[in-house]
C-alpha cells in the first residue's frame, strides 16, 4: 500500500517543463518512424532483387541451351524420312552462302564478260580466219547425222542451262530493274524448271559425245606442234593436225572432265526434286549422301565449273561460227570443203585423199540430180 502511494505521489512531483520535453520526444519519435518505416520497405525490396538477379546470373537458362544446340547443328526428332531431317539449322549454311552470294555470284560472272570482251577485240583487230583457196567444190565428210543431232541437242541445251542457271545465281540484282519484281518471279520460275528438264538432256548428250568422239581425240606430237604454233590464231601460218586439231582435243577432254563433274554435282542437286535418293553404292564419291554439306559442296562444284566452263564455250562458239570460214558449214551440212580440211586438218586431208574419199563436184552434182529425180517420182 505504502509503494502505490509513493508513486502517484512521484508523478504529481513531475515538473511541467518535464512534461513538455516528453510530450515533444514523443511526437519527434512519431515523425521518424512515419518517414523510415516506408522506406525501410523499399530498401527490403531492393535487396531481394539483387539477390534474385545474382541467383538467375549464376544459374542457365534451359531454353537458351536448347537453342544453342539447335543452332549447333544437333538433331532431334522429326518424322520426316532422309538425310539430315532432325536438324533445323546446318552451321555451314551461312558459310556456304557467303561464298556463293559474295566471292562466285559476284566475280565470276566477269570471267565470262572478259572472254567475251577479247573475242570482240580479236576480231576487230584480226578478223576472220578465211580459206586461202577458194572451195572449188570438192568435198569430204565430216560428221554424220547422228553426230550433228548429239551436238546440236547438247550446244542447244547447254545455251538454256548457261542462261537459266545464270539467271537464278544473279538473276536478281541484274533482271529485278528488267523485269521487276513479279515479272522476275516468273522468270526465275520458268527458269528453275527448264533447268531442270534441260540437266537430264545435256547429260546424255555429254555422255553420247564421250563415246562418240573419244577415238578422234587421243593426244599425238602433231598437238604439240599445234599448241607451239599458238594454232595458228596469229599470222598467217596453218599448223600440222590430224582429224582434230590439239585445241579441239583440248577443248574435248575439257567437256569430257568438266562435263561430267558439272553433270554429276548437277544430279545431286536435283534429286531431292526429282524425288529419288542418291544410291548408297555412290557414297564413295565425296560429296553424295545426300546432306546438306555436301549438297553445298555439290552447288560451288556445280556454280564454279559451269561458270568458267561457259566463258571457255564463247571460245569454241566463236572459233566454229564468225571466226573460221568452213568451219560451221561442216556441223550443219556433214560436209566439208577440201580446201577447208587442207588448211586447217593437212594430215587428215591426205589420208581421206589416199583412201578416195573425197566427193568431187560432179559425183555430188550427180547425186543430187538422183535425189530430185527419186524424190520427183
Ligand atoms: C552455238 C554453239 C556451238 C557452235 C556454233 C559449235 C560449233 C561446232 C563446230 C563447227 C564443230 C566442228 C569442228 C570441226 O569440224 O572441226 C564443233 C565440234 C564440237 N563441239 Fe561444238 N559448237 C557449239 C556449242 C557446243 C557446246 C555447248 C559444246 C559442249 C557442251 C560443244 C562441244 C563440241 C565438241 C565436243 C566438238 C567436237 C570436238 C572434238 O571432237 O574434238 N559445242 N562445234
Amino acid at each position: 500500500m505504502q509503494t502505490q502511494h509513493s508513486k502517484s505521489e512521484q508523478r504529481q512531483k513531475m515538473s511541467p517543463a518535464r512534461k513538455r520535453k516528453m510530450a515533444w520526444y514523443g511526437l519527434l519519435g512519431i515523425l521518424a518512424m512515419a518517414i523510415i518505416l516506408p522506406l525501410a520497405s523499399y530498401s527490403v525490396h531492393f535487396l531481394g532483387t539483387e539477390a534474385v538477379a545474382q541467383e538467375a546470373s549464376s544459374a542457365v537458362n534451359p531454353r537458351s541451351n536448347y537453342w544453342r544446340a539447335v543452332k549447333e547443328g544437333v538433331g532431334g526428332y522429326s518424322a520426316v524420312q532422309g538425310a539430315e531431317s532432325g536438324i533445323l539449322i546446318a552451321p555451314g549454311g551461312t558459310e556456304w552462302q557467303r561464298l556463293r552470294d559474295n566471292t562466285i555470284a559476284k566475280y565470276m560472272p566477269w570471267g565470262i564478260v572478259g572472254v567475251f570482251v577479247l573475242l570482240l577485240l580479236y576480231h576487230l583487230f584480226h578478223g576472220k580466219n578465211k580459206l586461202d583457196e577458194r572451195p572449188s567444190g570438192r568435198r569430204i565428210k565430216r560428221w554424220n547425222w547422228f553426230d550433228r543431232l548429239v551436238h546440236w541437242m547438247t550446244a542447244i541445251s547447254f545455251i538454256a542451262l548457261a542462261i537459266t542457271g545464270t539467271s537464278m545465281l544473279i538473276g536478281k540484282a541484274l533482271l529485278i530493274p528488267l523485269l521487276g519484281k513479279a515479272g522476275f518471279a516468273l522468270w526465275a520460275q520458268a527458269s528453275i524448271t527448264v533447268h531442270n528438264v534441260m540437266g537430264p538432256l545435256f547429260t546424255v548428250g555429254i555422255v553420247l559425245m564421250i563415246v562418240m568422239w573419244i577415238w578422234h581425240n587421243f593426244p599425238t606430237a602433231t598437238d604439240l606442234q599445234w599448241f607451239k604454233q599458238g594454232g595458228g590464231l596469229f599470222g598467217k601460218n596453218h599448223p600440222p593436225a590430224g582429224r582434230m586439231n590439239g585445241g579441239e582435243k583440248a577443248w574435248f577432254w575439257l567437256v569430257t572432265v568438266v562435263g561430267l563433274a558439272v553433270c554429276v554435282s548437277g544430279i545431286v542437286l536435283v534429286a531431292p526434286i526429282y524425288g529419288f535418293a542418291i544410291p548408297e553404292w555412290a557414297g564413295f564419291l565425296p560429296w553424295v549422301d545426300g546432306t546438306r554439306v555436301d549438297m553445298q559442296e555439290a552447288n560451288v562444284i556445280h556454280a564454279v565449273l559451269s561458270l568458267g566452263w561457259t566463258a571457255v564455250a564463247l571460245g569454241h562458239v566463236y572459233i566454229g561460227t564468225a571466226g573460221t570460214e568452213g568451219a560451221f558449214e561442216g556441223m550443219s551440212t556433214g560436209y566439208v570443203s577440201a580446201e577447208w580440211a587442207k588448211q586447217h586438218h593437212d594430215q587428215w586431208y591426205n589420208e581421206v585423199a589416199e583412201k578416195g574419199k573425197i566427193i568431187e563436184p560432179e559425183v555430188s552434182a550427180a547425186k543430187a540430180a538422183a535425189t530430185r529425180v527419186s524424190t520427183a517420182n
